[in-house]
């Protein structure tokens, strides 16, 4: 089966953007890949966390992917920081990536530029430890949205680059498209990605809120001004009302062109309506699967362990090799 690699950040709660863009399909990929999922903490830290909070968003992390269905079972599930050899393999590849590759990713562009008073030097050799992670497992597929294309590829240009270097020591990873993958975009600003980070919580679902509230959100969520009110996809002209069909296509499995004649006559507020009803039914059972998962500490660690450990006797097969390859001695 082709390796797989994926993780979510624990710097908020996860969102129902992540759920639909990620969770769902890793439940899916299990039964045809060989998964590793992580919660990439390390990376996390890029950004300023509360230190108790990050504590309890990664557990949370942790019940969630059980909730979703991600089987301990069937797939390699962990925390990114139980797994040494991604930082240990990280200052390898850090080593192997040039300052003007780093310069040009986008996504430290964006976040500098947002985040001015703590660009620091992980923010910006983040790109180099997700190399690490990916290749630490000789990954074959990684799941990516189009924030995430740019690293990838500079990941392919690293593991190119140390393979004609040293030998074939990396796969090189594709990129896995998902066939019904949608981006999830904010509920205020539909013009931009739905986001667990996002300073005003209206802009986001997450997995975790109490339901009424979650329904109270969408129905606020921003529409689109036409003289008609018209109910159609559109994302560029529509954006709003095109994020509110992308999220009741997703959660219901009706596809786009089967939602939209039923809204034929009808108001946003019907839409909304439907929305939220929707949602309110995905994330009554997730959260109560969550809950029991969350209230058992012991399994958590337990299932954490496993994981990591599992991880890690992958990881540190590949660690060797690399440090047999830039000519280290390895440990008597
Ligand atoms: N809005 C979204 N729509 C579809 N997919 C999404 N993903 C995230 N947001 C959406 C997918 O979830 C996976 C994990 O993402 P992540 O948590 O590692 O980081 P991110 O993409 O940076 O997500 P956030 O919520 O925007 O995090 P912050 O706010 O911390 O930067 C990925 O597969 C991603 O595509």
């Amino acid at each position: 089966k082709p390796i797989v690699l994926s993780g979510c950040q624990p710097s908020g709660q996860l969102t129902i953007g992540n759920y639909i863009g990620a969770l769902r399909q890793w439940v899916d990929m299990q039964t045809t890949h060989d998964c590793l999922y992580m919660l990439v903490d390390l990376h996390s830290i890029t950004v300023r966390q509360d230190p108790k909070a990050l504590y309890e968003v990664c557990l949370d992390g942790l019940a969630l992917y059980l909730a979703c269905g991600i089987d301990p079972q069937k797939s390699t599930i962990f925390m990114q920081s139980h797994v040494p050899e991604h930082a240990q393999l990280g200052w390898i590849m850090n080593c192997y990536t040039q300052m003007g590759e780093l310069n040009r990713m986008t996504q430290f562009k964006d976040k500098s530029a947002r985040n001015v008073t703590n660009i620091n030097a992980g923010l910006f050799t983040y790109p180099t430890l997700m190399a690490a992670d990916i290749l630490a497992y000789q990954a074959d597929q990684v799941p990516v949205g189009d924030d995430q294309k740019q690293h990838l590829e500079l990941t392919r240009d690293i593991a190119a680059r140390f393979n004609n270097t040293h030998g074939k020591t990396f796969t090189v990873p594709e990129p896995y498209i998902p066939e019904f993958g949608a981006r999830i975009m904010s509920l205020q600003e539909p013009t931009k990605k739905m986001s667990k980070s996002d300073d005003n919580a209206n802009n986001f679902i997450g997995l975790l809120e109490d339901p009424k509230k979650v329904a109270k959100k969408i129905k606020r969520a921003m529409t689109d001004s036409d003289e008609k009110a018209r109910i159609y996809f559109d994302p560029k002209e529509k954006p709003g009302v095109s994020n509110l069909l992308t999220i009741l296509s997703s959660v219901t499995g009706s596809s786009i062109n089967d939602l939209v004649p039923q809204y034929e006559d009808k108001m946003y507020g019907h839409l909304k309506g439907d929305v939220a009803d929707a949602v309110v039914a995905l994330l009554e059972p997730l959260q109560t699967r969550f809950s029991a998962l969350r209230n058992d500490r012991a399994e958590l660690d337990r299932i954490m362990k496993i994981g990591a450990d599992k991880a890690s006797e992958r990881a540190s097969v590949t660690l060797d090799k690399v440090y047999k390859a830039v000519g280290f001695i390895p440990k008597p």
